[in-house]
């Protein structure tokens, strides 16, 4: 199949295009590269530079490019800064999103696969959380997720797009090409990695919620585990696969949680010493325990995490950061300008 791949120069797109080249399926990557970065692109795909929400040359590039599917990767992502640039996540996840879709319909695409996230649950009433829980987000980012996922229902009922939507839990890890580099860098795995590399304490975000040591619980899955589901979904998303005869919406985790504290220390046994951290207040959007239900993946995608273990995750982003230092440090000079 031919995927056209949004955001396929971001962390989790680049992994994803790594393991739907590695499948044999043709890859065409659309990023405006504000986020991603172009060296994370394999030779083997192409690149347009663009964005999403630009109907023009999306349009143009969906005429030529004659893809099946698409696999929508690409979006603003930060709860923090979702919080306080709610205009921004609107008029790009949301407003984009739809200008997306828009053009996909327009040009025939039938088979779309959305990157969501457990963003869209808010603060749930019982974990694991199931795909069925109310969607009561708490920020901006979960909401124009739940609002784009919504779109993808209707769209399906009235046009007959076949969508998946996963609701990625917390994604880490690394590929041997592709790790996790953002400027700021916000996640907890990176930063911790690079109080680590540079002595400076990790902070963390609240040591005061209602969990066995204070701090928050989260889910955390391997990004390798997350492409296999990727090319999983856009398999689902086939003619007549009855899989995807109404919006499908599936849970990527790994069914278990961890704390702040905890990664903390499985980090401290990676990188083999203590690792200088202290308690600071809590992050406004942050809801104290996310954990995923993953059946739903598992009975109808066939798929679950293979890469489970949490020091295993933290040990490939931390091979992949020591051989990447003129990345992580922000050394790296542009391919180009
Ligand atoms: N944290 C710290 N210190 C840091 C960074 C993070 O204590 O320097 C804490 C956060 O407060 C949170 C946990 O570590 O409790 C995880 O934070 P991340 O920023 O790594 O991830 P989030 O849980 O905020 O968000 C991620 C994705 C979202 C997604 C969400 C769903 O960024 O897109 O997981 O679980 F919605």
């Amino acid at each position: 199949m031919r995927v056209l791949v949004t955001g396929g120069a971001g962390y989790v797109g680049s992994v994803s295009v790594e393991r739907l080249l590695e499948a044999g399926h043709e890859v065409v990557v659309l990023d405006d590269l504000t986020t991603g970065h172009r060296e994370s692109v394999p030779a083997r795909a192409s690149l347009e530079v663009a964005s999403y929400g630009d109907p023009a040359p999306l349009g143009r590039l969906l005429e030529r490019a004659q893809v099946d599917a698409i696999l929508h990767c690409a979006a603003r992502s930060l709860v923090a800064e979702s919080v306080r640039e709610p205009a921004r996540y609107y008029r790009e996840n949301v407003a984009g999103g739809i200008t997306l879709l828009e053009s996909a319909r327009l040009a025939g695409i039938a088979r779309f696969v959305f990157s969501s996230t457990a963003a869209v649950y808010g603060v749930p009433d019982r974990t694991p959380i199931p795909e069925t829980a109310p969607l009561r987000p708490i920020n901006a980012y979960g909401e124009t997720k739940r609002t784009v996922e919504g779109a993808l229902r209707f769209y399906g009922e009235a046009y007959g797009l076949r969508s998946v939507s996963l609701r990625y839990f917390n994604v880490a890890g690394a590929t041997d090409q592709n790790g996790e580099v953002h400027d700021p860098e916000t996640h907890l795995i990176p930063n911790v990695l690079r109080a680590a590399e540079t002595g400076q304490p990790i902070t963390l975000f609240g040591a005061d919620y209602p969990t066995p040591d204070g701090t928050c619980i989260r889910d955390y899955i391997h990004v390798a585990d997350l492409a296999d589901a990727h090319l999983a979904a856009l398999e689902a998303t086939a003619p007549d696969d009855e899989r995807t005869t109404e919006a499908l919406v599936c849970n990527l985790g790994i069914g278990a949680g961890f704390s702040v504290r905890e990664v903390v220390d499985a980090a401290s046994r990676v990188v083999g010493r203590p690792i200088p951290q202290t308690a600071g207040p809590r992050r406004a959007g942050d809801p104290p325990v996310l954990v995923a239900e993953v059946h739903r993946a598992r009975e109808v995608l066939g798929w679950t995490a293979a890469r489970a273990d949490l020091e295993g995750m933290i040990g490939s982003a931390w091979e992949w950061r020591r051989r990447n230092l003129d990345i992580v440090t922000g050394q790296r000079v542009p391919a180009e300008p």
